[in-house]
């Protein structure tokens, strides 16, 4: 059986954990207080789940997913993660983060940061730009005709493969964007960035359904962003 394994059990690592349990996938949760702070999530998932350490989780997880605010990612050891493919799910906000000033000049982004930390995986930027209310509600079963699209980038083909196959296992299509320095296409105030997964463009997040977007429309949003 395959398992994920979640770096960070928030909003984001909680709904990927829900769908990997829905998918029939094992799942192993971590965040940074410690196991016994997730009985409650563990419970609510089944037996399918169960908590550990950072470390447990990456050394499990067929999948790993780093799903905690950028700045902490880069508290992470890198040495577990090593010979990892390491799914980002990160953005940058420097009201959250602290300002990064090569991240501020559009030098790179926040994934190849992410990258350099943890020089020794392959990391691919995923799940960044769905909002996760959205991000449960729009996943559908493969040949669903209203299955929506997620942008993935990466340097590393297979790396990128596999990425796709945990879409695909999770409710979701991929749209390779490209190499890990094209996520700025998909980074946060660009048309990529939650929009088209909105019902109502101009209702607030949270507070909007979800609607489907499939892979004209998502690349469509890749092509219309601008630096
Ligand atoms: N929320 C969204 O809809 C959404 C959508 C797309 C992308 N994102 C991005 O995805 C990332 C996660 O967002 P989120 O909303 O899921 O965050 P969140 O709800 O605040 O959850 C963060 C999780 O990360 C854990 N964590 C923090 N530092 C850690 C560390 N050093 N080691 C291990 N675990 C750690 C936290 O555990 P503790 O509580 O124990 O510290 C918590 O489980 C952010 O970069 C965010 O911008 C969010």
């Amino acid at each position: 059986m395959a398992t994920l394994g979640l770096i960070g059990s928030g909003h984001i690592g909680g709904t990927l954990a829900r769908l990997a349990v829905n998918a029939g996938l094992d799942v192993v949760l971590s965040n940074s207080r410690g196991p016994e702070t997730l009985a409650g999530l563990v419970a609510e998932l089944g037996p399918r789940a169960r908590a550990a350490t950072p470390a447990q989780a990456a050394e499990a997880g067929d999948w790993l997913v780093v799903t905690i605010p950028l700045k902490n990612s880069f508290q992470l050891s890198a040495a577990p993660l090593a010979g990892r493919l390491v799914l980002d799910t990160g953005n940058y906000y420097p009201e959250r983060d602290g300002h990064f000033p090569r991240l501020d000049s559009g030098e790179t982004t926040s994934s190849e940061l992410v990258q350099e930390h943890l020089a020794d995986s392959q990391v691919v930027k995923v799940f960044n730009n769905i909002y996760s209310g959205h991000l449960l509600a729009l996943a559908r079963p493969a040949g669903a005709p209203d299955r929506s699209a997620l942008p993935i980038a990466g340097d590393d083909a297979t790396a990128k493969e596999r990425t796709t196959a945990l879409l695909d296992a999770l409710g979701y299509l991929a749209v390779d964007a490209g190499p890990l320095s094209a996520g700025w296409r998909f980074q946060p105030g660009t048309p990529a960035y939650g929009l088209p997964y909105l019902k109502d463009q101009s209702s607030r997040l949270d507070l909007d359904p979800g609607h489907p977007a499939d892979i004209a429309t998502v690349k469509e949003a890749l092509t219309a962003a601008t630096r």
